[in-house]
């Protein structure tokens, strides 16, 4: 299998190891766009990691809808609104880069992933991967999903009886179970946990404020994380291979390009590491909006396990695949959930060419940031944006805004490639947890959240459980 020397590999996220990314050529170039330099050294970094929600309002308010910003010591222009939204993902013009906007953040830890990719190859290996989307295996998954989902609120009621519990905490460690077994195919046990905590650990390290892989720090134990991935991974395909299961990983190791050919080994292993980020922290995060906004309108959690009762015929049981689309109320109420809390706040990119937007000429090279955060706080699309209310997600609603106005799994040819998986394993969790618990906000309780880089409730969320089954 490709390998890259370890050398080579603590540099991939650098300027200097990608020559071909489009330099901005000084930062002076930025000078006529409205903005803030911040502090020395630090920039803007740190506002925008402390509140990057009310950072974005004031800059609007202060400068419109194109700002400029210096964070992790670069300049870059934010646009900020549906129609930018629209611009950046749809990307007529194939004028935005993803790789050259991630490649700095996740570059050291998740290279090659899908999301990194650009252009034709990127459209190559989207569709060889789509294959792990369509229903045959998505039945599958949604099989070992509920097992997995059922087993786990045994141990729920078995560890929380009628008391409280980290909300976030529990959802965390059950879709880090569940993935071993929808998505790699294995039994729980010794070697899902290594490759959890060597997993955890990759996570981690992409937030670490070290950026070099030097020991004890994060990064160091994350790109010791990756080695143990990569190797385990890599052993991993060549088994798929001889003897697929219906895992997701199995899906992968088969899939095909254009011309027939499988994808090589070491492409499988970057594309399923890569997939296992993108899946984990988001539903965690997602599914913990959903259900603190549940637990603080009883009137929605009621209406929410009446049709999970209507759906399945009663309490505790499976939700099966063909009657996902039965689950309107869950499925408004997690597009709410996602409305009011993205799990991906903002999308990077870097501009290929010079483009003009919101009056400024902005040039080749410049990082861009959009922001579906800010767009979906936004009163002009949203009114009382601070309230929950899953009803804004009914058809005519729907039809009546700009179609960028709600952008959690992105848009354009990056859209989220899991997002039925997503629908699927939280409409699995509102059934199996709805349906045996009740779930109310501990008392005194009210989460505050770390915004940055996936939202999550600095106490867990804590939460009182009450078995109704
Ligand atoms: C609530 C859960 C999720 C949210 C909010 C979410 C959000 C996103 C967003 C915003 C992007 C596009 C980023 C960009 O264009 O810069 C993306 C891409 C992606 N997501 Fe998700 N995601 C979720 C769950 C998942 C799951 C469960 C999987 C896999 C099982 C997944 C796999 C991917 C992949 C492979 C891409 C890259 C697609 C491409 O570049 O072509 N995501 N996701």
């Amino acid at each position: 299998m490709a390998s890259i020397a370890p050398e080579a590999a603590a540099n991939l996220h650098t300027e200097r190891a990608n020559p071909h990314w489009v330099r901005l050529g000084g930062d002076h170039k930025l000078d006529h766009i409205p903005g803030e330099d911040g502090w020395p050294v630090l920039g803007t970094t740190l506002m925008q990691l402390a509140d990057p929600l009310g950072f974005q309002k004031r800059m609007v308010e202060t400068y419109g809808p194109v700002f400029r910003t210096r964070s992790f010591g670069r300049r870059g222009v934010n646009l900020i609104g549906a129609d930018a939204n629209e611009l950046v993902l749809f990307d007529r013009d194939k004028l935005f880069s993803n790789e050259q906007g991630w490649g700095p953040v996740l570059n050291l830890l998740f290279p090659r992933g899908l999301m990194l990719m650009d252009f034709e190859a990127h459209r190559v290996d989207r569709r060889a991967l789509s294959i792990a989307f369509k229903p045959e295996p998505m039945r599958a998954y949604c099989g070992v999903l509920n097992t997995g989902i059922a087993s786990a609120m045994e141990q729920w009621a078995k560890n929380t009886g009628n008391g409280s519990m980290r909300f976030y905490d529990a959802i965390k460690a059950l879709t880090l179970d569940t993935a071993a077994s929808s998505f790699l195919g294995l039994p729980l046990g010794p070697e899902a946990d290594r490759l959890n905590k060597a997993f955890v650990d990759m996570v981690q390290a992409s937030v670490g404020v070290v950026r070099k892989p030097l020991p004890f720090t994060k990064m160091g134990k994350g790109v010791a994380g990756r080695r143990l991935m990569v190797d385990y991974f890599g052993r991993l395909v060549r088994e798929r291979r001889a003897n697929p299961g219906q895992d997701m990983f199995s899906q992968f190791a088969l899939a095909t390009r254009d011309d027939g050919s499988l994808l090589p080994e070491d492409v499988v292993v970057d594309h399923m590491i890569f997939l296992m980020m993108a899946a984990h922290d988001t539903i965690t995060s997602s599914a913990t909006v959903l259900f603190w906004q549940l637990a603080k309108n009883p009137r929605w959690q009621d209406r929410l396990r009446a049709e999970a009762r209507a759906v399945t015929g009663g309490d505790g049981l499976p939700l099966a695949y063909e009657d996902l689309g039965r689950m309107e109320l869950t499925e408004m109420a997690f597009k709410e959930a996602l409305r009011f809390m993205p799990p991906v706040p903002n999308m990077p990119r870097r501009a290929l060419r010079d483009f003009r937007f919101g009056g400024y000429d902005i040039p080749a090279g410049t990082p861009i940031g959009i922001s579906p955060a800010a767009v979906h706080a936004d009163p002009a699309h949203w009114e009382s944006p601070e309230i929950f209310d899953p009803m804004r997600f009914t058809a005519d609603k729907v039809a009546a805004r700009h179609k960028y106005a709600w952008v959690p799994f992105g848009g354009g040819a990056h859209m989220c490639l899991g997002l039925h998986f997503a629908y699927m394993q939280v409409k699995l969790l509102a059934n199996h947890i709805l349906t045996r618990f009740e779930v109310r906000m501990a008392a005194g309780a009210e989460p505050l959240w770390q915004a940055w880089p996936i939202p999550k409730p600095r106490d867990g969320l804590r939460v009182e459980m009450r078995r109704i089954c």
